[in-house]
């Protein structure tokens, strides 16, 4: 039965208590972590988020404290006053109150507890759909707890970072007409237009920059942002930005306010110190020597273009893809040459699964011997350059892609990364931020057969390059720049196009008609016309730099109540089916799923 906790007041978080409180009454809540009931003694441990603090029962069986105490289980919610008291028993150096606790005069039962369906601990083994299914409780866990504090430092030095630099909070409609950034729109029938749809923003791009057309100068939000795409560790359907926009600026302002801001983040909050400025990298570069726009530069393994020393060879694998404007490019897994034929297997499918059609090898052992899945195709002299083309020397494992350059990159890209987990070269408490500029503007779709915007229709031009605009679509380089954490894309932004005949232009460029693109983003071009500030942007995935700081692996982990792969919640089960009623009024009937075709 619950008791109240009326005349109590709680005087200190479990973990706020120390040394320094020998002796005063406190009264502290929270949840049984455990409880050790030694005949006539009883341990009990409380937990709240601040931590774990040992309580003690001794004695006294008139009051019938005893007795209650040996009821309590895990999980149930208690008050207990008490004295704080050195430790009788050892020491436990592992607590922040590991030298005390309190021996408890009064106890309360605030709430029982059913067995919870896994134990409430750190670092639990229990599978994440289940966690998930309870994830009131999975949020009890001490990392998860960790995970969300970080999250609200974060967010709370970001606001005041962002203040002090004379930014402006201003919130955005998310009820709006769709913004491109290029995934599905989340859509949301409106009952007052039947027929009619909002779209949930994937993010606020369009109304910042309206903001700036209306003088606020620099504008910043925690926006939460939608997008229907697949998911993935760090891809979730509903995120939040750290959304901003600055007016009268150029890239410049934007990578300097932001490399302070992460600079001020990580020193307060991890106690870490970012060089700056941060280095930085072309586009071309970062593909050229990554295979990557988003490089983890915590460790080198480069890729090296080697289609200059093959060319000539007979291996037609090379030569194929040489003569159809491709490349060679191999890399060099130092230390790796005597790894087992079976597991050269796997990285070669792993390839594959990367879009490869194969993966040459070079494999040199400790004593010099050299195995190569291609080298009966080649000269020994063409063998011997490529090696030291490759800087190949006893003991490496050298690798080779051949094809167009984009799957080339694509697939040593993602081979550095796989042979980086394997060799254990990523150290999570070392953080290497890069920008990466001068974007392509357009990227070619070949599902769509046409171009896209890399990062948004409102993305400047590189002045030099503006006259390909009508000449080349795929050399117009952009005033986009990314930033990168340990090879995740944390952050993104441009300068923005605010001439409208550039506008118009840019809209014509990626196959939208006049009427089209007036139909969709009129109210932009609209503003434009009435004086429009140079002004720039970007905004980063909150969930991805928070993942990164709490040294986790998914977003989900810092993410309160997430959603998994199918974009469901494994917890209320959204989304869920609505009334009938509900749809008549919005106008919507839903068709038949159409029978699959055996
Ligand atoms: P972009 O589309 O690059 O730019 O998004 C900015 C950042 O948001 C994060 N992000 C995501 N995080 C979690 N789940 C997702 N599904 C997801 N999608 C993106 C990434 C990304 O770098 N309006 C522009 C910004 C600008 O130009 O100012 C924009 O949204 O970390
Ligand atoms: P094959 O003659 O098909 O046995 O190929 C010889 C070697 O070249 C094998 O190790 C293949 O995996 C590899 N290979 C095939 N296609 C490619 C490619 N596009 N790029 C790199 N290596 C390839």
């Amino acid at each position: 039965m619950a008791e109240s906790m009326m005349g109590l007041k709680r005087t200190h978080r479990c973990a706020e208590l120390g040394s320094a409180n020998i002796g005063e009454t406190v009264t502290v809540m929270g949840w049984v972590q455990k409880n050790r009931n030694k005949g006539g003694i009883i341990f009990v441990d409380l937990r709240d988020r601040s931590g774990i603090l040992q309580l003690i029962f001794e004695g006294t069986e008139e009051s019938g404290l005893m007795e209650k105490a040996a009821k309590l289980r895990s999980e149930f919610v208690i008050a207990a006053v008490g004295t704080v008291e050195k430790r009788s028993g050892a020491v436990n150096p592992n607590l922040a109150t590991g030298e005390i606790e309190v021996r408890v005069k009064e106890l309360r039962i605030l709430s029982e507890a059913e067995t919870p369906p896994f134990p409430i601990e750190e670092n639990s083994k229990t599978k994440e759909e289940l966690r998930l299914k309870y994830r009131y409780l999975d949020l009890r866990r001490p990392d998860l707890q960790r995970n969300l504090i970080l999250r609200s430092h974060v967010a709370t030095l970001t606001r005041q970072f962002l203040a002090e630099e004379g930014f402006l909070e201003i919130e955005t409609p998310t009820l709006i007409k769709s913004t491109p950034e290029g995934a599905r729109d989340y859509l949301v029938p409106s009952r007052v237009h039947p027929g009619s749809f909002y779209a949930l923003p994937q993010s606020p791009q369009i109304f910042k920059q309206l903001l700036m057309c209306s003088g606020y100068d620099r504008y910043f939000q925690l926006a939460r942002c939608y997008r229907d795409e697949d998911l993935r560790a760090d891809r979730q359907p509903e995120f939040t930005q750290i959304d901003m926009e600055l007016s009268f600026v150029d890239a410049e302002d934007v990578m300097d306010v932001n490399e302070r801001l992460m600079a001020r983040l990580f020193k307060d909050i991890l106690n870490v110190e970012i060089p700056l400025p941060m280095p930085r990298m072309t586009w071309q570069e970062a593909m050229d020597r990554y295979g990557s726009d988003k490089p983890d530069i915590r460790f080198g393994m480069e890729l090296v273009d080697v289609t200059e020393v093959v060319k000539d060879c007979e291996f037609v694998v090379f030569r194929n893809a040489i003569q159809e404007g491709g490349s060679v490019r191999g890399i060099n897994a130092k230390g790796q040459g005597a790894m087992p034929r079976k597991k050269i297997d796997k990285l070669v499918e792993f390839a594959k699964g990367n879009g490869a059609k194969g993966l040459a090898y070079i494999a040199i052992a400790e004593d010099g011997t050299v195995k190569s899945s291609f080298a009966k195709f080649m000269k020994e002299e063409e063998n011997a350059a490529l090696i030291q083309a490759m800087g190949g020397e006893k003991g490496d494992l050298l690798l080779f892609a051949a094809d167009k350059n984009k799957i080339v990159w694509g697939v040593l890209g993602a081979l550095r990364l796989e042979l980086a987990k394997q060799m254990d070269l990523l150290d999570k408490n070392e953080y290497k931020f890069l920008w990466i500029t001068e974007f392509p503007l357009f990227e070619w779709s070949e599902e769509e057969n046409r171009y896209m915007a890399m990062h948004h229709p409102f993305t400047m031009p590189m002045e030099e390059d503006i006259p390909y605009l009508d000449t080349d679509l795929g050399r117009v380089r952009a005033k986009a720049y990314d930033i990168v954490l340990n090879g995740n894309e944390i952050g993104g932004g441009s300068v923005r196009i605010f001439q409208d005949d550039v506008q118009e232009k840019m809209f014509e460029c990626l196959g939208f008609t006049k009427e089209e693109a007036h139909e969709r983003f009129g109210f932009l071009l609209e503003a434009f016309k009435y004086g429009v500030p140079p002004h720039a942007g970007l905004a980063y995935g909150l969930d991805r730099l928070v993942m990164l700081m709490a040294k986790e692996d998914s977003i989900r982990d810092v993410i309160a109540f997430p959603k998994v792969k199918d974009a469901s919640c494994l917890m209320s089960e959204a989304p869920g089916l609505v009334e009938e009623k509900q749809l008549e009024e919005l106008g919507i009937s839903i068709r038949e799923a159409e029978e699959k075709a055996e």
